[in-house]
């Protein structure tokens, strides 16, 4: 809906980090936009490099570029935001992942055009299901809430000119969420224990190599994710799974899924190589250190 109100439609080309979940692209199908993928670079988030590549190669202007803070770790907003400003194009942030993180102690998903938040049940803060847009531009706002709200227009009776969405959000699962807004910087705060403290008990390993936090950042660490240089993470994740403890591989890039085989792409293999070597860890903020130690214990024989 945010590239609905951005004026994106029907054979315009929007940006995209490639190393992102589905859902943050989503949105350009709906708007029978096509998407352009950029690949990660050592931060593991979108390159600059490569989308000032994609802009140049681009068949036509890019209205917008979406950018993932994966796993709650902030992109290099500073050279992103200086190539949009400077091409002329929107940026949205997903933020999905990375609320309560900043970049120049500024709220992650505030900095670009427009922000896109997630309150899904694996967030750091849930209302169960449901999100949230922000931007500073009013009537961006007021055209979000039409739309989200089956574009009723302001008469007495049911007028419509256009078709809208019902993506209102319950006053009841909203007033969960804002609650939750009391014990964010306390979840921030554990989840970044949690990962310092996979760091402290694992960092001796030569082959594990933990995702980087930019330096002007702060981010949530939502999930403590690393490579691993010779083991298979498929055969670490099984021997977690027999003792009962859940981990994932990295997200699958947008490029290389079977939906998007024909879509456009300026990659360099960083993000593929991501996928095949990467590891989600357990990481929810109640935690415990001796849930962390059995992880780090398991995933130590595991590496053996
Ligand atoms: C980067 C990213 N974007 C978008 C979403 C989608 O959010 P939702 O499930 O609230 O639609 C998620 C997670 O679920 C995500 O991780």
């Amino acid at each position: 809906m945010h590239l609905r109100v951005l004026g994106v439609g029907e054979g315009d080309f929007v940006l995209a980090s490639s190393f992102t979940f589905i859902g943050s692209v989503s949105a350009i199908l709906y708007q029978n936009a096509k998407p352009i993928f950029v690949d990660s670079d050592e931060s593991w988030n979108i390159s600059p490099l490569l989308l000032k590549e994609a802009i140049r190669l681009a068949p036509k202007k890019p209205k917008a570029l979406i950018i993932t803070h994966l796993y709650g770790q902030l992109c290099k907003l500073d050279e992103i935001i200086a190539i949009c400003k400077e091409e002329g194009i929107y940026l949205i942030e997903d933020a999905a992942e990375s609320l309560g993180a900043s970049y120049h102690g500024i709220q992650s998903g505030t900095l670009g055009d427009m922000g896109v938040y997630s309150f899904n049940g694996n967030k750091i803060l849930t209302t169960s299901g449901g999100g949230m847009l922000v931007s500073e531009n009013e009537e961006w706002i007021t055209k979000a809430k039409f739309l989200s709200t089956q574009a009723k227009e302001d008469t007495l009776h049911y007028e419509h000119k256009e078709f809208g969405y019902n993506y209102r959000m319950s006053n009841v699962l909203a007033a969960i969420g804002v609650a939750q807004m009391e014990v964010l910087a306390v979840r921030v705060d554990r989840r970044r224990e949690i990962f310092a403290l996979y760091q402290k008990h694992l960092c001796s390993i030569d082959e594990v190599q933990f995702m980087p936090e930019i330096q002007e950042s702060r981010g949530n660490r939502w999930l403590s994710t690393l490579t691993l240089a010779k083991t298979n993470p498929l055969q670490v994740i099984d021997a977690l799974e027999k003792e009962n403890i859940e981990s994932r591989p990295l997200w699958k890039p947008m490029h290389l899924q079977t939906l998007f085989v024909d879509s456009l792409v300026i990659e360099d293999g960083t993000s593929q190589k991501l996928f095949e070597r990467g590891l989600c860890l357990p990481s929810g903020s109640s935690m415990s250190d001796e849930d962390v130690y059995r992880v780090c214990d398991t995933l130590k024989k595991a590496l053996k």
